[in-house]
């Protein structure tokens, strides 16, 4: 059988470009004992591939959704679905060590696998309740709002009673907000993010969710109520720089009002939770089902779509979680 992956021709010099990466054709060999052949139904396109992807002559990272076509593995039995770290590959061998079985209750896509019921869905819960560890009646402000992250973030904040304020690019993106429940959104772009902070929170900001780690988000620190707490999630201001992600990051951050407002600033992964995913794939399908959380997709069609996918992910072109579908 042949396969085709995609790999990194071309370290990453900044903004990522086409030419940086080469589709590769090779031919699979049958599964030996122990292994599984699994052919990509669906695959992910995530920020962190521009962080730690950047690796020249590599197969480019990444998750994704596959069939089992082969298997010579009592627990992947043909015709399993699973989630695997195969990165940008149309088929894969595996010992099974990179996969594991995944369910999505019917009628919802198998693709929100890798969304709202995966990693970045998770993210949203565990990042918000138990790095935030937000309450009823508090004001949450997040950025890259209309992301797959940031627009879980909104809607979980607001089903816990909260006041939840947004920002996005684009007018597309704010009418999205609006209609899945943002109470207040802003374009950063083109209003001035202390005025627009200011009368959505005259008292100030509870939570400050950020997924973009720019020099507006030392601006929100400003905007804070005392004992405030900022969940850092994501640093997409910076994966582009010239140096490597975060290279340009210098700060000094507002200090003085970290002290005086005793602000809690917390950095966090979705790996510190990893041993927890049930619990949020569980809490998020079960408020997708009872109708209290939207999501939305963007889905590319085609193998070949993978790197216009994952270069307008990074120009933030599109709305929610974007996937390859194969
Ligand atoms: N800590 C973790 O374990 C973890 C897990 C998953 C994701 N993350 C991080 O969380 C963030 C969001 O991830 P995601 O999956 O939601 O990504 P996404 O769907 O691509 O959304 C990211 C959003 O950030 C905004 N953005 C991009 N560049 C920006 C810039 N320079 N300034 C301001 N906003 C910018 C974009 O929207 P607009 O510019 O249009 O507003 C985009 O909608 C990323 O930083 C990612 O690395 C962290």
């Amino acid at each position: 059988m042949k396969g085709q992956y995609w790999i990194v021709s071309k370290n990453f010099d900044g903004v990522p470009k086409v030419t940086d990466f080469e589709l590769k054709e090779e031919e699979l060999e049958t599964p030996k004992n122990g292994e599984i052949l699994c052919e990509a139904l669906f695959i992910s396109i995530d920020p962190y591939m521009r962080i730690f992807g950047n690796v020249c002559g590599a197969t480019m990272i990444g998750e994704q959704i596959a069939k089992v076509l082969e298997s010579k593995h009592e627990n992947f039995p043909v015709g399993s679905i699973v989630a695997m770290t195969a990165g940008w590959r149309s088929h894969t061998i595996s010992d099974g060590s990179n996969a594991r079985l995944v369910t999505v209750p019917d009628p919802l896509p198998i693709s929100l696998a890798l969304g709202v019921l995966g990693m970045p869905g998770g993210t949203a819960y565990f990042g918000l309740k138990h790095v935030a560890k937000v309450k009823k009646g508090e004001v949450v402000f997040v950025n890259g709002a209309a992301g797959a992250v940031g627009s879980i973030v909104g809607q979980l904040a607001k089903i816990e009673g909260c006041t939840v304020i947004g920002c996005a690019s684009t007018e597309a993106k704010l009418n999205y907000l609006k209609e899945i429940g943002f109470d207040h959104v802003f374009n950063y772009k083109t209003q001035d993010l202390d005025k627009s902070l200011k009368d959505a929170a005259p008292d100030g900001i509870d939570i400050f969710y950020d997924n973009v780690g720019s020099s507006a988000s030392c601006q929100v620190l400003k905007h804070m109520k005392s004992r405030g707490r900022m969940a850092v999630c994501g640093t997409m201001a910076g994966y582009n720089d010239k140096d490597g992600p975060g290279t340009n990051q210098t700060g000094p951050l507002p200090f003085h009002d970290i002290l005086l407002k005793e602000l809690l600033v917390e950095g966090f992964t979705f790996w510190r939770f990893i041993d927890r995913r049930d619990e949020a794939e569980k809490a998020l399908c079960q408020l997708i089902h009872e109708g209290k959380l939207k999501y939305k997709e963007h889905v590319y069609q085609g193998f070949d779509q993978m790197v216009t996918a994952f270069l307008d992910m990074l120009a933030a072109k599109d709305i929610g979680k974007i996937v390859v579908k194969l």
